[in-house]
Order: structure tokens, then sequence, then C-alpha cells
């Protein structure tokens, strides 16, 4: 971890609930809110409020983080059988079970897990997340999307850059405007090796009114159309089933379990690619 400045910091009362000092628990915050959705506990009344408004408009949102969380495990599985060894997420979130580090080392120990978020709230649970295979490594970076070579440097001192990573972006790259994806994509896809696996999951133009409401409260949110959103893969080879809803992106055995599930190709679209030999 590179900086941990809150996490032993002397915690403050929020009503009868302990709170660390340096988390803002008075408006809503991105990771906070997913985790709601998600069923999480590390979470304050203005983000179950914003949380429980979005629902009102759109109460397929709690399955679509669920399924999105579903997809990004069944990524980061696949890229490990296919040989990665190394990982950077981007976008964390909120230690959720199972995490990638969990997923990826079952497969094999050895796997070395860098996460990276830019929430506080990120960043005192981080702690949770540092607990990988005594074979493998898990590390934290504390730092911001749009600072990609930053994010690189840091990295670098958990991984290889000369080999395949793969790089999950997950519901975070959503949060970036245009400009700011335009400088970030190829400043991520310079660094890495060819054999290197690119994870994305994006909120679709479907979802634009909630995504209004969701923007105000947290500051940043831009849905973008299916066409938008597979050009983010731009000189990656996306991987079949190329771009889909995330439970139709190779469906393994507990989407079969769900008995009643609504289509979510309107609200949130994810792919993986392939970095390829010559580029
Ligand atoms: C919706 S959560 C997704 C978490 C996880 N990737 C998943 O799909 O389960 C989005 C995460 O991206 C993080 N995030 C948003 N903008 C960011 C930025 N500019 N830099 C770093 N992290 C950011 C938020 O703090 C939040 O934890």
């Amino acid at each position: 971890m590179t900086t941990d400045h809150s996490a032993d910091a002397p915690p403050g009362p929020e009503g009868d609930r302990i709170v660390p000092h340096g988390i803002d628990v008075e408006t809503p915050h991105k990771a906070r809110v997913y985790d709601y959705l998600l069923g999480g506990k590390d979470n304050f009344e203005p983000d179950r409020a914003l949380a429980e408004r979005l629902l009102h408009k759109e109460p397929r949102l709690r399955e679509g983080a669920r399924a999105n969380r579903r997809f990004l495990m069944r990524a980061v599985r696949m890229m490990a059988e296919r040989g990665i060894r190394q990982f950077l997420d981007l976008g964390a979130g909120l230690p959720t079970r199972p995490n990638i580090h969990e997923v990826v080392q079952e497969v094999a120990p050895e796997c070395r897990v860098v996460y990276v978020d830019n929430d506080p709230m990120v960043l005192v649970h981080a702690r949770a997340l540092l607990t990988g295979s005594p074979e493998g490594k898990t590390t934290y970076v504390d730092a911001d999307l749009r600072d990609l070579g930053a994010i690189v440097e840091k990295a670098a001192e958990t991984l290889a850059f000369t080999e395949p990573i793969g790089v999950t972006a997950v519901a975070s790259l959503h949060f970036l405007t245009d400009e700011q994806l335009a400088a970030v994509l190829p400043a991520l896809r310079e660094p890495l090796a060819p054999g290197s696996a690119l994870a994305i999951s994006h909120v679709v133009t479907g979802l634009a009114s909630v995504m209004d409401d969701y923007r105000a409260s947290v500051g940043s949110g831009y849905p973008r159309t299916p066409e938008h959103i597979e050009a983010l893969f731009d000189g990656w080879s996306l991987l079949p089933p190329g771009l889909v809803e995330p439970d139709a992106w190779r469906p393994g055995p507990e989407i079969a379990q769900i008995t009643e599930r609504a289509s979510m190709a309107d609200m949130v679209l994810c792919g993986v690619a392939v970095l390829q030999e010559q580029r």
C-alpha cells in the first residue's frame, strides 16, 4: 500500500457507528453507493438514500451491480486460465467477496494483484484486500485513474510490465469524461506487453436519466452508446462473445442458478480483449 494515513487514525462517531476520521459521511460516494447495491455494510445514510432513489427509478440496478461483479470474477478467472499471472484493477471498489485475488490465486497461487482506487473509504478498507496467498502478492495503490503515469509507476513495484497483465476497468471508466478517456486509454495500453488482457464494463445510455441524478450527487458518471463503449477497446482484439450484457459474457454455472433475470443490455455492457503481438 502506498499511503495509509486514515486507517490508523482514531475513530470518530457517526450516530452510534464508528467512522474513521477523514471519511465524509455527509455526501454519497460512488464506492459506497455500489457497496449498498451489492448488499454491503460499508455505506452511510446519504449513500443509501441515493441508491434507494435510483432503485426507485430503475429497479434492475441492484441485479445489474451483482451481474457486473459476476462478470468481473469470470473475466479474471478466464485471464488466469489463459496463463496471466499479474492483475491491475482500476477502480477496485470496497472489498466484496470474492475479490479478484481470491479468484485468480485459486487458479494459480503465485498471481500478483494491484488494486487501485481514489476513494478514502476504499483506502481504509484496503487492508482486507491485502490478504493474498503467500506465493502471490496483493497490494493497493491510492491513486486517480486520470493519473495513469503514477499508477503504472506504483504498480511496477509489484507487477512486471515486461510480462502480460490482466487489466480490469470494471464499472470505473464511465467516471471519466471523453477527454480524460482519450488520454488514459493510450497511456494504459502503451506500457503493456503483448498477451495482456483488458476487461471493461460500462453503463449504457439507456440509463441516462438515472445517471443524470447519480452524477448530480456524486460528481461524475457518463453513460455511453454501445458503439462508443466498443471503441474503448481500440488497439485491442475483442474476444468472443464481444460486447454483451454482463450475464451473457461466457456465463458460468452461477448464472444458470438465477431463475428470474431481466435483460440489462440497455443498462450495462462489458467485454474482454487481448493485446496482440503486432501493434
Ligand atoms: C462502481 S465501483 C466498481 C468497483 C469494482 N470495479 C466492481 O466492478 O465491482 C467504481 C469504483 O471506481 C472508483 N473510481 C471512480 N473514479 C475514479 C478515479 N478517477 N480514480 C480512481 N478510482 C475511481 C470509485 O471510487 C469506485 O470504487
